[in-house]
């Protein structure tokens, strides 16, 4: 089997958020930032070092900052021009013309609902799809997650997803994947489920919010029936296409924090705020010091 490159990458984000009730109410959970960064700037980054040349938003209503967020901010880059401040910061956010479409997901009926909404975009090709509140961090030195899927494809070709292995007591939160030979990284899925009741899960090994996939999926999902939660699976779409083409998990070198969850999104920010030369040494002092208060 010959598979062609991947060039398309679907940012699926019309979800409602409301485990971030208020805060998302008028502002997309994709905008939060990790310290001064949105959740769905890193994504974008993270898609052009892994060589991704278009970038597909699936959004719905009230998620136009993040169109205004990769377009040109005219009156706040003329005013900082005036005043001699640096527009750097600024130009990272602009993405090159005709590399971004929108498309709008009208109803929030699930993720492989939004995965096939860009069905027209992405056309007969293989695409990724990320999920910008599953913040992946590489760590020093290390390629990001869709980079080192990527490399894995380069291989393997078919469909990939990133795996990564929860605790017992969390594996119903999770699509989970029935494991087959594993080399390195790289694990045979043998099938999948998405949120398995209690004790009924085939491993633990879950599917973390990074795919890339063959435009066949979007066949699948066409006539696709709503599962778990009364919403459209993508994992249940995935999960007919085993056996027909290769289909691998890919656990990823590096931390991936839970960021539509806001015990993970306060982590997401500790830790990256730690690592930073400006401001990591203050939240230092003020984390030991509250610490040391509460023991
Ligand atoms: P979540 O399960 O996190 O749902 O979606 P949510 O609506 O965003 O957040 P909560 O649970 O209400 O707090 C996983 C991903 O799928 C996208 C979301 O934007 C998120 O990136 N999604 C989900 C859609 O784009 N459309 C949908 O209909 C559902």
């Amino acid at each position: 089997m010959t598979f062609k490159p991947l060039r398309k990458a679907v940012f699926p984000v019309g979800g409602l958020g409301t485990r971030f009730l208020p805060a998302t109410k008028a502002l997309p959970k994709e905008m939060l930032p990790i310290v001064d960064r949105p959740l769905i700037q890193y994504a974008v980054d993270e898609a052009i070092e892994a060589g991704i040349e278009q970038m597909i938003f699936v959004t719905g209503r009230g998620k136009s900052a993040i169109e205004d967020h990769f377009d040109i901010a005219y009156e706040l880059e003329t005013t900082m021009a005036q005043r001699g401040k640096s527009l750097d910061l600024l130009h990272q956010t602009r993405l090159k013309p005709g590399a971004v479409a929108y498309v709008r997901q009208q109803e929030p009926m699930g993720l492989g609902h939004a995965v096939w909404c860009a069905r027209d975009i992405v056309g007969d090709e293989p695409f990724a799809v990320l999920l910008a509140d599953d913040f992946m961090v590489g760590g020093a030195g290390r390629p990001g997650c869709l980079k080192q899927m990527v490399d894995a494809y380069n291989r393997t070709g078919g469909n990939l997803i990133c795996a990564q292995e929860v605790p017992d007591d969390q594996t119903h939160m999770y699509g989970i994947i029935t494991p087959g030979a594993r080399d390195g990284a790289l694990t045979e899925v043998k099938g999948l489920v998405e949120k398995p009741a209690a004790g009924t899960a085939p491993s633990n090994l879950s599917v973390i919010g990074r795919y890339i996939l063959q435009p066949e999926v979007m066949r699948v999902l066409e006539g696709q029936e709503k599962g778990a939660g009364g919403e459209i699976q993508l994992t249940d779409a995935m999960a007919r296409m085993i056996g027909d083409q290769p289909f691998h998990g890919v656990t990823f070198a590096g931390r991936r924090f839970d960021c539509g969850d806001k015990a993970g999104f306060i982590q997401a920010n500790l830790a990256l705020a730690l690592g930073r030369d400006d401001i990591g040494p203050a939240v230092r002092d003020f984390a030991r010091a509250a610490l040391a208060n509460e023991a």
